[in-house]
């Protein structure tokens, strides 16, 4: 039975994932801002869920993750799953400023610390839910393309250090396209996955040990379009 930590289970893929890796045996130590949701499924699976209630853009993250680490008693895998995003047309300050804190930040903190926690350990896995809007600058949301960036490019970084260091830590970057969940906006959705359907591929490519996974697997074209197409033709769509 693998321990789990997953950051931003409340809703959506996370909760998804945390029910995958109950249902395969597992135990899961869950967190989120909405306590009331952690609780749903605590009582649900109550031999096989932890839960620890905070907002990753404060400042106890560490301490907060710790206190989780401890109640099933360890870790074997850590997914950095929280992220936010909205759509401005101008370009609005707080809402910059929190996608970098919960995206960026938070993610780096507690993602360092989950390697070292491995390191020490002599075994782990690092997973964390990228997106395919990490490919390229994004007009409606920079910020959120940005961040993506930063964290599957963080994750490549690191998966290289691991190397270098033969450190038994391998590390997935989750780059999902749509999915039906409440931070999916706007018009002109296409390829929407729903979350047990992404959750479960995501699952499936941390077990295999994947460097990198696309959910579904042919946003793996759309990426690969969006890296290639000449600029003056992507300003009209990114
Ligand atoms: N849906 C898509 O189309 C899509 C596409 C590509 C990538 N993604 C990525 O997938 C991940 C999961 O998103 P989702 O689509 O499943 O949406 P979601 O249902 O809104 O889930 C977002 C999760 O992040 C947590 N979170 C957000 N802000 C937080 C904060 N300040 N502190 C702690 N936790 C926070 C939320 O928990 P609380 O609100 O309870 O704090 C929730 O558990 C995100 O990283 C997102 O960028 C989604």
């Amino acid at each position: 039975m693998k321990k789990i930590i997953i950051i931003g289970a409340t809703s959506g893929i996370g909760r998804e994932l945390a029910l995958c890796y109950i249902k395969a045996g597992h135990k899961v130590g869950i967190t989120g801002r909405r306590n009331e949701l952690l609780d749903e499924l605590k009582h649900q699976y109550p031999l096989q869920t932890e839960t620890e209630c905070f907002d990753v853009t404060g400042n106890a993250n560490i301490k907060h993750l710790e206190n989780l680490i401890q109640k099933p008693g360890g870790m074997d895998v850590f997914v950095y799953n929280s992220g936010t995003a909205d759509i401005h047309k101008e370009v609005d300050m707080q809402n910059e400023m929190t996608t970098t804190k919960t995206n960026v930040l938070g993610f780096v903190e507690t993602t360092v610390y989950a390697f070292n926690y491995f390191s020490k350990q002599g075994h782990g896995q690092i997973a964390a839910t990228s997106s395919v809007a990490s490919q390229r600058g994004n007009g409606w949301a920079p910020s959120y393309s940005a961040s993506k960036a930063y964290m599957s490019n963080y994750l490549e970084g690191l998966t290289i250090k691991a190397y270098r260091l033969k450190r038994n830590i391998s590390i997935t970057d989750i780059q999902p396209g749509f999915v039906n969940t409440k931070m999916a906006k706007g018009d002109g959705q296409f390829w929407v996955a729903e979350p047990g359907e992404a959750a479960h591929q995501i699952f499936k490519a941390i077990e295999k040990r994947k460097r990198r996974v696309f959910v579904t697997k042919r946003w793996a074209l759309m990426a690969w379009l969006m890296r290639n197409v000449p600029f003056f033709i992507y300003r009209k769509m990114g």
